[in-house]
């Protein structure tokens, strides 16, 4: 570590062995406020992530669990993961590219669900390295997807980047892919975020602000329509700070059986590199956790298929005790054309990164 920077070295430690016998590393990154990230080789998967609340108390806010046999069980609704090849679904599990049609696994009757079954990129052991500067710590995970895994095209080189400031309490996370043939591509992470401490009892008591005036309605499968919406006089409208719970009652009553929607985030300021899309606010703690992103979408989901698996310390996770801001293009992008395209071709880089951001609602609200 470079002079001046006083937070520990990046650790690295061994987190157990895949029911296969692979061997996964465990590596934590911080800062000197106690803020910190520790990231799994499985999946590229982030399992603690530990934030002060108003009085400086470090709590982790993420649900997982502590050994790599708890991921590798049923309990495990891709807590923390790189999601992909395509996060989401695809209706069908099918999709055409220059006229030959691809067919993948079929994990949520009746489409394609986050990247597939056996080699979804939650659920492969990644390689990493650790860097650290005056300027912070990370941890780069890299793993290539060969040509057809889970029915892809192409050979996919994918990379994904954990960094922690030295001078904020902020995560931020990069993803890089190149490929040699055209294939689809969305990547997010899909962190159950309770900032109440994971364990707590449900998230409907925390304040929501999405950036976004439309999300796009979907059928019954959750696939969407084509349509982009207005969230103005509907439960999704999170323009201003709402209480999660407040409307969920009706939510709950449709298909998608509480929050799980695709939300279009407003355009971002010309000059801006991220978009501010999501304000999440935790009052009884006054953590406070901003998402900003270079994604168009975000997937709000609250947790509706929580069942009450035990997850880390034997802890209970119930129905609604966490929920999810999944940045990413808008699910099923592939087979819509007027949608942003998730396509990457040979010779072009895929470059995407959103960054969640901790601070102290009161102590923001006082500025
Ligand atoms: C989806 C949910 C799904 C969950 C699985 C979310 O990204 O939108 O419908 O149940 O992932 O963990």
């Amino acid at each position: 570590m470079a002079s001046g920077a006083s937070a520990a070295d990046p650790k690295v430690e061994s987190f157990g062995k895949t029911k296969d016998g692979e061997a996964v590393e465990i590596y934590t990154i911080g800062n000197d406020s106690g803020f910190s990230a520790r990231i799994m080789t499985r999946g590229a998967t982030l399992v603690n992530l530990h934030v002060p609340d108003r009085d400086g108390k470090l709590v982790d806010v993420l649900l997982g669990f502590d050994d790599v046999s708890g991921y590798e069980s049923e309990g495990n609704q891709y807590f923390g993961c790189t999601t992909g090849r395509v996060c989401n679904r695809i209706a069908k599990g099918k999709f055409s590219l220059d006229g030959k049609d691809y067919t993948l696994a079929i994990n949520n009757e009746p489409n394609h669900l986050h990247g597939g079954v056996e080699r979804s990129l939650d659920k492969v052991v990644w390689q990493a390295k650790s860097f650290s500067s005056d300027k912070g710590q990370s941890v780069r995970l890299t793993y290539t997807s060969p040509d057809g895994e889970e029915g892809y095209p192409g050979k996919l080189e994918i990379t994904v980047g954990f960094f922690i400031p030295a001078d904020r309490n902020s995560l931020s996370i990069s993803y890089k892919a190149t490929t040699d043939a055209r294939t689809p591509i969305n990547l997010t992470n899909h962190a159950y975020f309770n900032l109440g401490g994971e364990g707590s009892e449900t998230v409907l008591n925390h304040r929501l602000r999405l950036n976004a005036d439309n999300y796009t309605p979907t059928d019954d499968t959750l696939i969407p329509t084509g349509e982009i919406a207005k969230v103005e006089g509907t439960d999704l409208d999170f323009r201003g700070f709402k209480r999660i719970g407040a409307r969920i009652k009706s939510v709950g009553e449709t298909a998608a059986i509480g929050y799980d929607h695709n939300f279009v985030l407003n355009d971002r300021e010309a000059d801006a590199a991220m978009t501010l899309a999501a304000v999440l606010v935790e009052p009884e703690s006054g953590r406070r956790m901003r998402v900003m992103t270079t994604e168009p979408g975000i997937q709000f989901y609250s947790g509706n298929f929580l069942e009450g698996q035990k997850g880390k310390g034997g802890k209970t996770y119930a129905h609604r005790s966490a929920l999810c801001l999944e940045t990413q293009h808008f699910p099923d992008s592939v087979n819509h054309a007027s949608f942003p395209t998730t396509i990457l071709n040979p010779g072009e880089e895929y470059s995407t990164k959103t960054i969640y951001a901790f601070s102290n609602a009161e102590a923001d609200a006082a500025k």
